[in-house]
């Protein structure tokens, strides 16, 4: 079941060949940055999991897998990471390398690679534009992973991505990959318009709508309505919707652990704490370290 048979995209993307390029109008691509806000803004407490762990273990080498337009890679870059950034859609790519070209006097940047890719064929990709390369850490954070809807009913294409992300680590590198806490939204029919990642200024409104198919939820529609009206002016407002398939926390689990063969060191955390401290997180952040032989 794809999204296009039951939701019509309020955003009207038009998918590049083979791509369901939820972003491909510009129009969500436009309002993510405001919804984002300013990217040296970011939470603390987001900062400070994401350094704090790539530090600890030794970490030099990322790739951004859904760098989106490049909000968590430069956040990275400026912490002295090296980066590699993709995203299969050219439309929020576009916003990355317009910053990348802002940031061009600051030699952290020079090193800043940005191409396209699709996690359905990521190794292969990767490999077309550096060859042979591994890296410490692959990310693919902001509720990216749950773009993937499962149109086959099997999630055989979610399984295939997530051991495309274990293929691109070197042995003992770490996977950070999350998604919303779907298995409260389902309960409750709501989203947090609260984001943990970003600061954004702006008052945000998310209706949620959920797709029940066979007695099994499918598929959430985020309808993002966001009041941009600055003081003084007249009031705007932009709109786009996004479709997620709703990861249940278990099956989630599972999946991951099957693709790292089961041999992965597996962590949970909920909005970027140990698991017991936070009753209803808003996000499940998993972070899977590869076995070393
Ligand atoms: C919600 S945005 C998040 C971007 C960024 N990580 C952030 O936090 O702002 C999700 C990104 O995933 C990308 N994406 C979705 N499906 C993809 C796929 N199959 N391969 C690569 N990127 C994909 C989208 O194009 C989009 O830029």
């Amino acid at each position: 079941m794809s999204a296009d048979q039951v939701f019509h995209s309020r955003s009207e993307g038009i998918p590049s060949e083979g791509v369901k390029d939820q972003y491909a109008d510009g129009k969500a691509a436009r309002a993510w940055n405001k919804f984002i806000g300013d990217s040296n803004q970011r939470t603390q407490n987001y900062k400070d999991f994401l350094i704090g762990l790539l530090r600890k273990h030794g970490c030099e080498s990322v790739l951004d897998a859904a760098c989106g337009t490049g909000i968590d890679s430069m956040m990275l870059v400026d912490e002295g990471f090296k980066l590699v950034s993709v995203d299969a859609s050219d439309k929020m790519l576009k916003h990355a390398l317009k910053a990348r070209w802002e940031k061009r006097k600051n030699p952290k940047y020079d090193e800043w690679v940005i191409e396209e890719a699709n996690w359905e064929t990521l190794p292969r990709d990767v490999n077309s534009f550096m060859p042979g390369a591994l890296f410490d850490a692959v990310i693919c954070l902001g509720n990216s992973f749950a773009h993937l809807l499962d149109e086959h009913e099997d999630q055989r294409v979610q399984k295939m991505c997530l051991k495309n992300f274990a293929k691109c680590l070197k042995p003992g590198g770490l996977l950070f990959i999350d998604h919303r806490n779907y298995d409260a939204m389902i309960d409750s029919g709501a989203t947090p318009g609260h984001s943990i990642y970003y600061n954004c200024k702006y008052p945000v409104d998310i209706k949620t709508s959920v797709l029940v198919v066979r007695g099994k939820p499918k598929l959430i529609a985020l309808d993002y309505c966001i009041d941009v009206t600055e003081e003084g002016e007249a009031s705007e407002r932009s709109e786009f919707r996004l479709c997620y398939y709703p990861h249940k926390l278990a099956k989630f689990t599972a999946m991951l652990d099957e693709a790292f063969d089961h041999r992965g060191k597996h962590h949970i955390y909920a909005d970027f704490k140990p698991q017991e401290e936070v009753s209803v997180p808003a996000f499940y952040i998993h972070v899977m370290e590869k076995a070393r032989d």
